[in-house]
């Protein structure tokens, strides 16, 4: 089916596991185009109705593979009329030490602190500004995953993840400011304990203290997600929604 038919097509980072592959199946079921990136090759078994045309193999820490990764983007959505409608910069990485605790600000090598703001940080803009005309062809939408560690000193998540997903959520206020008057909106959701394996052994300590008393699923996040992608939210731009059971307050 192409876009003149009323697909709606977004691209998201990091599909293959946890927050992510939620997020896919959630706009796949709604009838979305989902183009997917991250660093596997496409799965010939894959779980969601996609074929190799929908999937861009892609290391975000590698800036020369991001530009890639844009061009071949634009190449392939040109081919269904240029217009995109979401982009959700879902991938990041959060480097622990061996048992899984937290890297703090003495400790954390340099090459650390680069990855992670490579893959957290910088990849987003590079594929939002990479992406511009197309988001705005659609009068799109941009959502950047955040975390409550952005905000608040976490007992596992590092120094360097903390520090870059901050940056993310400025960088949201700010891409919300430039990108709005081109008709695009930007937001932020910044999940707290969700369901997936980047957490670390511990946190059902964590959830004890969170005011609903469990972790999330990341379907809930997902349709958060959605939500901020849908025309819902028409008039929602620069913020930064909590998915976390109250845990913030
Ligand atoms: N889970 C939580 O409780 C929680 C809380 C707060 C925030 N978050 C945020 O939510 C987002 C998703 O988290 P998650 O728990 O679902 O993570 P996850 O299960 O660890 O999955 C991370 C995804 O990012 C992709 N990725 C990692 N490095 C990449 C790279 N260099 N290039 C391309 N893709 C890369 C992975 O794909 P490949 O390995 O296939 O490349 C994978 O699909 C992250 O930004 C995370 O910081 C999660």
């Amino acid at each position: 089916m192409s876009q003149s038919d009323g697909r709606k097509t977004i691209v998201l980072t990091g599909a293959s596991r946890g927050i992510g592959h939620a997020t896919v199946k959630r706009f796949s079921r709604e009838g979305w185009r989902v183009i997917t990136c991250s660093r596997q090759a496409f799965a010939e078994n894959c779980p969601w109705p996609a074929g190799p045309e929908d999937h861009i193999k892609v290391d975000l820490a590698d800036p020369e593979d991001v530009g890639l990764a844009v061009s071949e983007i634009r190449h392939r959505i040109e081919a269904e009329g240029g217009q995109l409608q979401a982009l959700v910069n879902n991938a990041g990485i959060s480097p622990k030490l061996p048992e899984g605790g937290r890297m703090n600000s003495f400790d954390t090598p340099m090459h650390v602190w680069r990855d992670v703001f490579q893959v957290n940080f910088f990849a987003p803009i590079m594929l939002a500004r990479g992406l511009f005309k197309e988001l705005a062809a659609a009068r799109g939408s941009i959502v950047n995953v955040t975390s409550i560690a952005g905000t608040r000193v976490h007992p596992f998540a590092g120094t360097a993840y903390a520090t870059s997903k901050a940056a993310l959520g400025s960088l949201t206020r700010e891409m919300a400011a430039d990108f709005g008057p081109h008709g695009i909106r930007v937001n932020a959701i910044a999940p707290g304990e969700i369901d997936t394996a980047i957490l670390s052994p511990g946190t059902d300590k964590i959830v004890e203290t969170i005011p609903l008393r469990r972790l999330g699923s990341t379907a809930e996040v997902a349709d958060i997600i959605y939500f901020l992608c849908s025309g819902q939210s028409s008039y929602v731009s620069g913020a930064e929604i909590h998915i976390n059971g109250g845990q913030h307050v």
